[in-house]
């Protein structure tokens, strides 16, 4: 495990809070030392470029303020996960002991997520979700001082069904990583697709994070389905485009998916993820004067296209500030602090969204086909689509 101070040791934070101590009250002291955020996110393994691209959107957002945070200076530490559920615990615990930060921004894996979850809760630090969907984070195990930026695991799947009845798609077989992120996934996809009158046909897995898929490939190509919808993101993403496409599957039957699949991995997927058809909360191709400026300002920083994860960070950031303006800095104050954040309406790349009771996005979905390594809107495929957050109380 790595932990890695960002813009100041750990030793010249503390010398030079006790030297200005000399001079100013308690409270001033607090005040005017940096606000500490933590990153737990993966740098390493299938999900390493999804960590990056949300710690880069997270950083836009924040230097679009000058990077301050309530008039604050900030003071960044980082820990690679490493989508490692054994070691989420530990992890957190460190951050949030050692390092003593007011936010951890995290996670991508919603196994890990749970280990983060756990901490946040008896805690109570402040803990910002930039992506991991895991549906008890934000319904039974909901918690004021927990905030998701993303999606539950069920949202972008359950508007899939629709999409495929409307192209005549009858039969389907699912297939999916077997952790939670796949199994919430299938959960909507399951709901949505027979709702529309769909029948799923077989439902197959792999152990996270494999991508060893050529057995069962095999035998979809067998059971001759009119579809497969999927769940995967990240490096394992662009395996499975590749392998879909080179065991000729591509050609006649249709691949749909929650839109991670085509995230971020459209340069390494090449002409193997043509044509397929996803439901997700942005498009690269977002026809607005907002996604066009933050594509242009992130392309030009970091030298690379955002992606979906981008703007989860971005927003995540831009959540982060609503909050620390509205406690005027003071992350004690944590009434200010989560009333900033309740009513937040969130003016992001993927169009406004606002957040719901259980603390998770309501947005829209859209759906999106890839052409020319590019998820183009062809549609909508919900408007202001919410959780349910079943079993939410805020205590
Ligand atoms: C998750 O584990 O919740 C997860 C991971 C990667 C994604 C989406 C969800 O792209």
């Amino acid at each position: 495990m790595t932990t890695r101070r960002l813009v100041l040791t750990r030793s010249a934070a503390v010398i030079g809070a006790a030297s200005t101590g000399l001079l100013l009250p308690q409270i001033a002291r607090a005040q005017s030392a940096k606000v500490r955020v933590g990153f737990m996110l993966p740098y390493t393994g299938t999900f390493a470029q999804l960590g990056v691209a949300i710690e880069n959107g997270f950083m836009m957002a924040l230097a679009e303020q000058g990077g301050k945070l309530g008039g604050r200076e900030i003071e960044f530490f980082k820990v690679d996960d490493e989508s490692s559920p054994p070691k989420a615990i530990e992890n957190a615990t460190r951050l949030v002991q050692r390092d003593k930060v007011d936010v951890l921004v995290g996670t991508v894996h919603s196994g890990v997520q749970m280990g983060i979850h756990k901490v946040a809760r008896e805690s109570g630090v402040l803990n910002l979700i930039p992506n991991a969907g895991v549906h008890i984070a934000t319904r039974a195990q909901c918690a004021p001082n927990v905030y998701r930026t993303s999606f539950s695991n069920s949202q972008p799947t359950r508007a899939l069904g629709k999409a495929m009845m409307d192209r005549g798609h009858k039969k389907a077989v699912w297939i999916t990583w077997n952790y939670a992120a796949g199994e919430e996934a299938y959960e909507g996809f399951e709901e949505g697709y027979t709702a529309a009158g769909g029948t799923i046909i077989k439902k197959l897995g792999v152990p996270f994070p494999n991508v060893e898929f050529q057995a069962l490939l095999t035998e979809i190509a067998s059971l001759k389905p009119d579809a497969v919808a999927c769940f995967f993101a990240g490096g394992g993403a662009a395996k499975f485009l590749r392998d879909y496409a080179a065991a000729g599957l591509n050609k006649n039957i249709q691949l749909y998916g929650s839109g991670f699949l085509t995230e971020g991995v459209l340069e390494a997927a090449g002409p193997a993820a043509d044509g397929v058809l996803t439901t997700m909360h942005y498009s690269d191709s977002l026809d607005t004067p907002r996604n066009k400026q933050f594509r242009l300002e992130y392309a030009k920083t970091f030298k690379a296209q955002p992606d979906v994860y981008a703007v989860q960070g971005y927003d995540t950031g831009l959540l982060l500030i609503k909050g620390a303006n509205g406690a005027k800095g003071d992350f004690s104050n944590k009434k200010a602090l989560y009333a900033a954040m309740d009513g937040a309406v969130i003016d992001s790349p993927r169009g406004k969204w606002t957040m719901s009771p259980s603390h998770n996005p309501i947005q829209d979905m859209y759906l999106r086909k890839v052409e020319n390594k590019e998820n183009k809107v062809i549609g909508i495929a919900g408007k202001a689509v919410a959780d349910p957050g079943t079993g939410c109380r805020m205590s």
